[in-house]
Order: structure tokens, then C-alpha cells, then sequence
């Protein structure tokens, strides 16, 4: 539904009559957001992003709304899309054009085709800087907008996904601008990517299903940093987890953690709830579901909805019927059920807000940070991808303690001394 009067932004959103509720939630975030505050209140001032036109493709959701009213305080054009068809608050959608002006295109529940379309409005906005979270904005700018490319200065990326298709854009020589991976910021992937994650997909669990975790076997594939997260918090909860693995490293690391690791054809005759967060495609496949126990639980926390085979559980299965909001059933043709969760899309997301505010204060103070880098520096900069310098992530754990009221130590001059030098060993 377009956008209802003529004194409204352009955009694409669910309704427009949302905004009452988008507005009291994103303020209510901000709250939980100081490092944020601190940086808006900067930019205010200072205008680092003057006249800067932005295109941003990401989770349309309370803390990326705070994001983009501090990137429009520091003096940018912006436009938003969603990053995921099932991810977008539609009543943040709705205030961010009501109240705060700033074009969305973005419907919980859009189309593939939609959201395609949803992106390429924001490409007609002629970015000077793309934020991405999961590279579809950048890779359709460099597959069917090429015109649009020449004006674009530089870009930032949240994801690891994201992070890991531009490294293979740049390996390629394909990329045309720089981009820096604000998901390798320290003070993002230990915080956002582990505990922001780990929460939120519980609770996206918990949401769309209400089930118990406490004695379930949970079958957590993948011990990265969002595995981790998950794994800690499910034990936290009382489930037995499990953990597949393709990194033997990973796979030693979380058993030292206390938790089983075994192959997935192995976990997934035992799994009573299965959370994908690989980044990879077919965790769970046919062979999987061929095994699986009768009521199983699967759904994934992972960045696209690849990382289960639907298709394949769809041939399997004689029907398939919503069991509650966010949860389908599939009758597999030998009886068995098994329920997949938000169509396999990221489940924190989908059927829960996504992380809360306070870790995604650190994420997106790395965004606006970044961005405000990017625009003074790209000239330096090659086509390539590049981490958040590391004094800006040293900066915002800082801010963030401050903000926490921490105080930490700080070195005196000898033990800077004895860190520098090689022939001081006692
Ligand atoms: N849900 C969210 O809100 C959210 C937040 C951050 C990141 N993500 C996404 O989650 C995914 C994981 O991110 P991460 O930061 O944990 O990445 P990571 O690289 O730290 O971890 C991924 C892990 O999966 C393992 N893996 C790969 N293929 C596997 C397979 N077939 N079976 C078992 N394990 C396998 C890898 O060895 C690695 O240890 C990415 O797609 C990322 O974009 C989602």
C-alpha cells in the first residue's frame, strides 16, 4: 500500500495508522540505546553527513529506526528498506515515514518479488553510501543497477553473510567501491552476533511455539559466534544441547564448553528442537528428515532461508497445515510431524523483535561511526572490504562502559613500558 497523503514521505509500508505504536517503541529502544544518544547528539552538531545520500537495506526494526534518525540528524538523505521478507516491524515502518520522514519501503510479510522491489526503490534514491545486511542491496546495485554505481562512495555491511559475499565480490575484482564489515567489529560480533542472537532466537522459539526447554535436546549446527550464543543460553534455559559442527576446532571448543557434538545424521534421530545458524545451505536436508522424531522442531537463526531444505521437506511431506502463527506443520507421508518455524527465516526476527536495543547500541554505533569514516576517507580507500578501524571499535566499548557506569584500569607508564619492550622479562 503506498504511502496515503500528499505531506507523507514516498514509501511502501503495511499502514500508516501503526505509527502511534512504532513511535512509543522506538523511543523505548533509544532508552536502551546510550552509545547511540551520545553519537546523535555529536552529529547534531557537528554534520558529518551533510547533503550524504544513504540507501540502507536492513531489519526494519525498532533499533535500525534510531539508527536512521541519527544518520538524518547528522545531515544525510536517507531511505530504508527491509533486509528480509518476514523481518519488518511494521509499525516502526509506518512512524519512520509518519514521524521522522524518512522513506521505508518495507511490509512484514512481502513477497520475494516486493522485496526485490522494495530494494530497487531505495537504489532510485542514487546512493552515495549503501548499508547492507546481507549484501542483496550491493549485489543488485552490481547485477541490474549498474547505472547507479558510479555515484557511490563507499558502504558498510552488518553480517557475517553479508561480510562473507563481498569478500568473495572483492577476491573477484567485482566490487566497485569500498565497504567496511562492521560485522568484524569486535564490539559487534562478540555482543550482537552471541548474545543478541542467542536471546532473540529463543525467544523466537518460545514465541512462536511456547514450548519447553528445559529437558528438550536442542540441536544448535554451527559454533560460531551466533551458535555460541544460542548454545549457552538454551543450557541457561535447562536443554540438553547438542552441537554439529564442520570445523574441528569449533567442534573441540564446544565440547570443552560442556556441550555433545555429533554428526547431524546422528542428532537428528535424538533432537526434540533443531536451530540452524551456519550461514551455510542444507544443514538439515532429506537425509535428516528421513530420521527425524515424530513432533520435532526446526527453524533457523542463520541469515537466509536456506539453511533447511524445504523444498526436499515439502516432497517428503503428503500435507501441510499452519499449526499456530509462525509454526506450519508438515505430515511427512509415513506419519511422522515435523513443524517448521518461520518458514525458515531468521526465527529471533520473524516471530520475535530481533536482538534487544542494548546490544544492538554497539552494532550501530559501529554503523554510524563507520559511515561518518567512510565519507571523510574513501578516497584512500580501494575497492575492497576493510574492518571498522580499530581506535572506532576500541571507542565504542568505551562509550558503552562509560555509559554502563564501569570504570576499568588504565596502564601506568611502567607497564606500558614492560609491554614494549622484548629484553624486560622478569
Ligand atoms: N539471527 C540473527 O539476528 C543473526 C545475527 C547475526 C548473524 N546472523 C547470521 O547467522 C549466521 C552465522 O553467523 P556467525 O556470526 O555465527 O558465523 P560464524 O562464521 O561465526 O559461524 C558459523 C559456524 O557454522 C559452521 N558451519 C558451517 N557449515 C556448517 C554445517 N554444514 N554444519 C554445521 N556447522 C557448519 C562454521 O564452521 C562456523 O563455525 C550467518 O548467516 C549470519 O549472517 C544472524
Amino acid at each position: 500500500m503506498a504511502a496515503q497523503t500528499e505531506t507523507l514521505v514516498a514509501s511502501d509500508v503495511k499502514d500508516i495508522a501503526l505509527a502511534d505504536v512504532g513511535k512509543r517503541r522506538i523511543e523505548w529502544a533509544f532508552n536502551s540505546m546510550p552509545v547511540l544518544q551520545t553519537i546523535r547528539k555529536q552529529f547534531i552538531k557537528s554534520q558529518p553527513l551533510k547533503g550524504i545520500r544513504i540507501a540502507a537495506c536492513l531489519h526494519v526494526t525498532t533499533e535500525t529506526a534510531n539508527l536512521m534518525i541519527t544518520l538524518r540528524d547528522g545531515g544525510a538523505q536517507v531511505v530504508l528498506c527491509g533486509s528480509n521478507p518476514l523481518s519488518t516491524q511494521d509499525d516502526v515502518a509506518a512512524s519512520l515515514v509518519r514521524d521522522y520522514g524518512i522513506p521505508t519501503y518495507a511490509i512484514k510479510g512481502e513477497s520475494n518479488d516486493v522485496y526485490y522491489s522494495h530494494i530497487m526503490s531505495a537504489i532510485d534514491s542514487d546512493p552515495q553510501i549503501t548499508m547492507d545486511d546481507g549484501c542483496d542491496l550491493v549485489a543488485i546495485l552490481h547485477s541490474k543497477r549498474r547505472e547507479k554505481l558510479d555515484g557511490v562512495i563507499g558502504g558498510t555491511e552488518e553480517t557475517t553473510t553479508g561480510v562473507i559475499r563481498l569478500k568473495a565480490m572483492a577476491k573477484d575484482k567485482a566490487l566497485n567501491y569500498p565497504v567496511i564489515a562492521i560485522n568484524d567489529a569486535l564490539t559487534k560480533h562478540f555482543f550482537d552476533n552471541r548474545y543478541g542472537t542467542g536471546q532473540s532466537t529463543l525467544d523466537g522459539v518460545i514465541r512462536a511455539t511456547n514450548v519447553l526447554l528445559a529437558g528438550q535436546n536442542i540441536v544448535i549446527a554451527g559454533y560460531g559466534w551466533c551458535g555460541k550464543g544460542c548454545a549457552m543460553r538454551a543450557k541457561g534455559m535447562g536443554a540438553n544441547v547438542i552441537v554439529t559442527e564442520i570445523d574441528p576446532t569449533k567442534a573441540i571448543e564446544a565440547l570443552m564448553d560442556g556441550f555433545r557434538v555429533m554428526s547431524m545424521a546422528d542428532a537428528a534421530a535424538i533432537g526434540d528442537v533443531f536451530i540452524t545458524v551456519t550461514g551455510n545451505k542444507s544443514v538439515l536436508d532429506r537425509e535428516h528428515f528421513e530420521r527425524i522424531k515424530d513432533g520435532a522442531i526446526i527453524c533457523n537463526s542463520g541469515h537466509f532461508n536456506v539453511e533447511i531444505n524445504i523444498d526436499a521437506l515439502e516432497k517428503m511431506s503428503a500435507s501441510k497445515r499452519e499449526a499456530r502463527g509462525y509454526v506450519d506443520e508438515y505430515s511427512l507421508k509415513d506419519g511422522r510431524k515435523v513443524f517448521l518455524l518461520g518458514e525458515g527465516r531468521l526465527i529471533n526476527l520473524a516471530a520475535a523483535e530481533g536482538h534487544p536495543a542494548s546490544v544492538m547500541d554497539m552494532s550501530f554505533a559501529n554503523q554510524a561511526l563507520s559511515v561518518e569514516y567512510m565519507v571523510k576517507n574513501h578516497k584512500s580507500l580501494q575497492k575492497d572490504v576493510f574492518p571498522v578501524p580499530e581506535d572506532l571499535d576500541r571507542l565504542v566499548a568505551k562509550m558503552k562502559l562509560d555509559a554502563m557506569g564501569v570504570k576499568i584500569d588504565k596502564l601506568t607508564s611502567e607497564q606500558e613500558a614492560y609491554l614494549a619492550s622484548w629484553s624486560e622479562g622478569t
